[in-house]
Formats: structure tokens, C-alpha cells, sequence
């Protein structure tokens, strides 16, 4: 098989969800379909090939309004796609997400049994996304969506979610989320980070090579892989009352709170990082795309600005490992789609409502091992990489009321105890977005 040239990305089939950005502010609608029937299954794919958004019309961010579709492994089998070719798709993706539990730590109530049904049961075969900057082109969106499978008996609609960005433009816990993205070389986006060379683009597309110079492996036949993007969607829940409480027992004032909370996250609220904004939120900074991911780490390698342990260092340690060699970073880059769902919780409330708020993450990648699963289970997860066993991620650790968390301070550093789980799983799904072609081949499959 020969490599395509990297800056040559088939833009004309590739679905335009995983490459380009998401409008700000949007709106939005997750549809997850049962296919119960095999023929039935396939006109669904062909009517939604019909309304998914090839990468080359992908209008601009701001007034885009795209449909994405993805299978599950058991989607894929629903379809009769011949078991050679499901063999040959990545062993994580075959076992789906609620296999994985044990391993991304999803587990006491955040493991499968509690998960919302039908996700990680394996009825879930059929995943669409529509989002857009306007309620009115969403809605025709989705409805566009929904005919798509309306009148076709053996598919069946199974789970919905909608999703919208917050009058803030900020996620539940208050901070701006979404801004750490690497540029993907042949997409024509510069990278935000001027000090970040655009990753190959078979970092996130099948069929071109990658950064270690190779094709990643690509489902077979190579028309029904070329061209696709693994993508994971996880529900999560997030505890914004017991986050603030957290917050607002352990620190000495208001400001103090509102930089704790900054630690923990590597950002202020309006987005400005802690690198280049360390004692207070600079708004303005935050606004600004061409300053807001231009920063490394390297000249604070003991996080006496942005703590080793905060979410957004360990996500991604940029230049941190530049000097030892250990890690190649961009071995473990990923593109965030994720979206907000359910109410902000009134500013100063520090009691639960009760009612359902947070994200949908959404990854999109070629590789679900040393991207999702490597930087959750390795850096969220485990802390060992920053020479803290002990230490999970503070904000979206599966922390279980006895981490911690140590904010490196002169002359001493201060260490938030007790760590409660502030962010439950509510159930999510490892799917393949497959490029345009492959959607017909699929379609057209005569099994
Ligand atoms: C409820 C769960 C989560 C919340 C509230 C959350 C929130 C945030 C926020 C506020 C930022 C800083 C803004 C930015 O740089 O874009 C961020 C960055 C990031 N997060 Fe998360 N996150 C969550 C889960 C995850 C998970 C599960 C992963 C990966 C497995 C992840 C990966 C990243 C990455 C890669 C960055 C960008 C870091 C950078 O490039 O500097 N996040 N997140």
C-alpha cells in the first residue's frame, strides 16, 4: 500500500467533524440508533451518507452545521460487514468501551451497570452527532438526521442527548474548555500553538502516515478504513456543587478559591493559562487565539506556575519532557469535540440541585490505545509519570476520597487532601467514523 502525501488529505471524503472545529456558541443533538434488521441498516447508511459533511464544504467555524456518523463494532456487525474485515479494526475498538471499564477506570459508579442503557450493552450501533451555531439550522439539521431513519422499521432510535454551549461559553465547573487542540498537517488550519509543528495527519486520519513515519494500522478492505477516524464519546457527569465545596473548604478567601481551582485545571476561567498568567485570570488573555496556546512548560519544571498535576499539564505536558527524551508528546495528541449538557448551576450555589450536568468528551483519533487510552489511563489516571503515584488528575480523577493533590509553592507547597470523585461516567461508546466512500461501501455490502 502506498502512503498518500500528508498534505494531501482527501478532503472530499473525509467527514468533516473530526478536522474542523465546532461553531461557538453551538447547539446540539446525539442520536444513538439499534439496527435490527440488516437491509433496513443499510439504507440507513445510505440515506445518511446523503447528509454528512464531507471535510471540503466544511463552511467556516462560526457558521458551520454539520451531521457526523459513526458505528460501533457491533454496529458494523449489524451491518454484515464480513468478520475479516471486523477483525481487522483496532482489538480495543472490538471490545468496546464497557469492556475497558477496568482499564480507563470506570469503575464503583462510574462502571458499566450504572451506565445509562442502552450505552455499553452493545444495542448502541449507530452514532450521530448534528451540531450547529443556531437553533433554527439545528433543528433542520436533526430533523434531517431523524427522517434518515424515521420510516425504516429495523433501526431503532435508543438514546438521545442534547447539548449546547453555556451563556458563559464555559463548561459546568466554570472554566472555558476546548482551546488545547493540535493542528493536523493538509487541513489548511494553523496551529493555534505557535511552538507546536501541525501533527502528521495520519496522527488523526486513516490511510496517511503518522508520526513515526508509518501508515497506522487501517481496517480492511482499505476502501472501508481509508479515510476514517476512531471516535470516543463518554457522558460525564460532573459534581459542580461538591467541586465548590471542595474548593471553597480549603481555601482562605474568595481569590484563594478561584486560584485553586486554576491549579487544579491549568487554566483561569477565561481560558488564560497559569504559564503565562500565573497569580490571576487575565480575560483578556483568554480571548486571545494567538496568545491563549502559545506556552510550553519548560521553563517551569517544577510547576511553581501550573502544577505537574493539573488537568490540562497532564493532558498534555508539551515541551515537559523535551530534555530526557522519555516521552514523544505528540505520540499522544488528540482532537476534543467534546460539548456541554444540562443547566449551569447558579454562580455561588454550593448545593446540589440534582439535576444532570457536564460533558460529552468526544476524541477523535487514529489510534485509541496510545491516545484516549494512553493519556487516561497513563497521565488522568495515574501519576506515576509526574513521580506521584498517588496522584490522579484533581478534576476528572477517578478519585475516591483519598487522593491529593500538591501545588508546588515557595518557600512551601500547599497539598489539597481528600480528593472526592468530581467528575462520574455515565456511560459512553468507542466508535469509527468512516469517510464517505467507505459509507457507501458499506451501504452497497451484499452479505
Ligand atoms: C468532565 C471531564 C473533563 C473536563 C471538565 C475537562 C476540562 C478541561 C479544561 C477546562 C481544559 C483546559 C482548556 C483547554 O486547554 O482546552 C482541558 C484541557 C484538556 N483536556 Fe480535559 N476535561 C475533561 C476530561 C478530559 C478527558 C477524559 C481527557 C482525555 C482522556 C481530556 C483531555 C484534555 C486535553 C488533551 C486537554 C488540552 C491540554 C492542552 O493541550 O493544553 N480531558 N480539559
Amino acid at each position: 500500500m502506498t502512503a498518500t502525501d500528508e498534505t494531501n488529505l482527501e478532503l472530499d471524503d473525509i467527514q468533516a467533524g473530526a478536522l474542523f472545529e465546532r461553531p461557538s456558541p453551538y447547539v446540539g443533538t446525539y442520536l444513538l440508533l439499534r439496527i435490527d434488521d440488516r437491509a433496513d441498516g443499510r439504507e440507513l447508511v445510505r440515506r445518511l451518507h446523503r447528509i454528512v459533511n464531507p471535510a471540503h464544504t466544511a463552511p467556516e467555524p462560526a457558521a458551520g452545521t454539520s451531521i457526523t456518523v459513526a458505528f460501533t463494532y457491533t454496529g458494523l456487525q449489524a451491518l454484515g460487514v464480513p468478520q475479516i474485515s471486523l477483525d481487522s479494526f483496532a482489538p480495543e475498538f472490538r471490545e468496546g468501551m464497557a469492556a475497558r471499564a477496568g482499564i480507563l477506570g470506570d469503575t464503583g459508579e462510574s462502571s458499566p451497570e450504572h451506565w445509562e442503557k442502552p450505552l455499553g450493552t452493545g444495542q448502541v450501533h449507530v452514532a450521530i452527532a448534528a451540531l450547529s451555531p443556531d437553533p433554527a439550522l439545528l433543528r433542520s439539521a436533526a430533523e434531517r438526521a431523524w427522517r434518515a431513519q424515521e420510516e425504516i422499521p429495523g433501526v431503532e432510535l435508543v438514546w438521545r442527548q442534547e447539548c449546547y454551549q453555556l451563556p458563559t461559553g464555559r463548561t459546568s465547573f466554570g472554566f472555558k474548555d476546548g482551546i488545547g487542540q493540535p493542528a493536523v498537517e493538509g487541513n489548511g488550519r494553523p496551529s493555534s500553538n505557535p511552538r507546536e509543528r501541525p501533527i502528521k495527519a495520519g496522527e488523526i486520519v486513516l490511510g496517511y502516515p503518522d508520526e513515526t513515519g508509518e501508515l497506522p494500522p487501517m481496517p480492511m478492505p482499505a476502501v472501508l478504513g481509508r479515510n476514517g477516524t476512531y471516535v470516543v464519546f463518554r457522558k460525564l457527569h460532573t459534581r459542580v456543587a461538591a467541586y465548590r465545596q471542595y474548593l471553597h473548604d480549603r481555601a482562605a478567601n474568595r481569590a484563594d478559591e478561584a486560584l485553586l481551582g486554576a491549579k487544579m485545571v491549568g487554566r483561569w476561567p477565561s481560558g488564560a493559562p497559569l504559564a503565562l498568567a500565573p497569580t490571576g485570570d487575565d480575560p483578556g488573555l483568554g480571548q486571545d487565539a494567538r496568545r491563549h496556546n502559545d506556552f510550553g512548560y519548560a521553563d517551569d519544571p517544577r510547576g511553581l506556575k501550573c502544577p505537574v498535576g493539573a488537568h490540562a499539564r497532564r493532558a498534555n505536558p508539551r515541551d515537559a519532557f523535551d530534555d530526557d527524551g522519555s516521552v514523544n508528546v505528540r505520540l499522544h495528541r488528540m482532537i476534543r469535540r467534546g460539548t456541554s449538557y444540562g443547566p449551569a448551576l447558579p454562580d455561588g450555589v454550593l448545593e446540589d440541585d440534582g439535576l444532570d450536568r457536564g460533558i460529552v468528551f468526544v476524541f477523535a483519533g487514529a489510534h485509541l490505545k496510545r491516545q484516549f487510552e494512553f493519556v487516561k489511563t497513563q497521565w488522568l489516571n495515574d501519576g506515576i509519570f509526574i513521580g506521584a503515584a498517588s496522584e490522579k488528575d484533581p478534576l476528572v480523577g477517578p478519585n475516591d476520597g483519598s487522593g491529593s493533590f500538591t501545588i508546588p509553592h515557595r518557600p512551601i507547597r500547599r497539598r489539597l487532601q481528600d480528593l472526592p470523585p468530581f467528575v462520574v461516567t455515565r456511560g459512553g461508546e468507542y466508535c469509527f467514523a468512516p469517510g464517505l466512500r467507505a459509507m457507501s461501501w458499506l451501504a452497497d455490502l451484499q452479505t
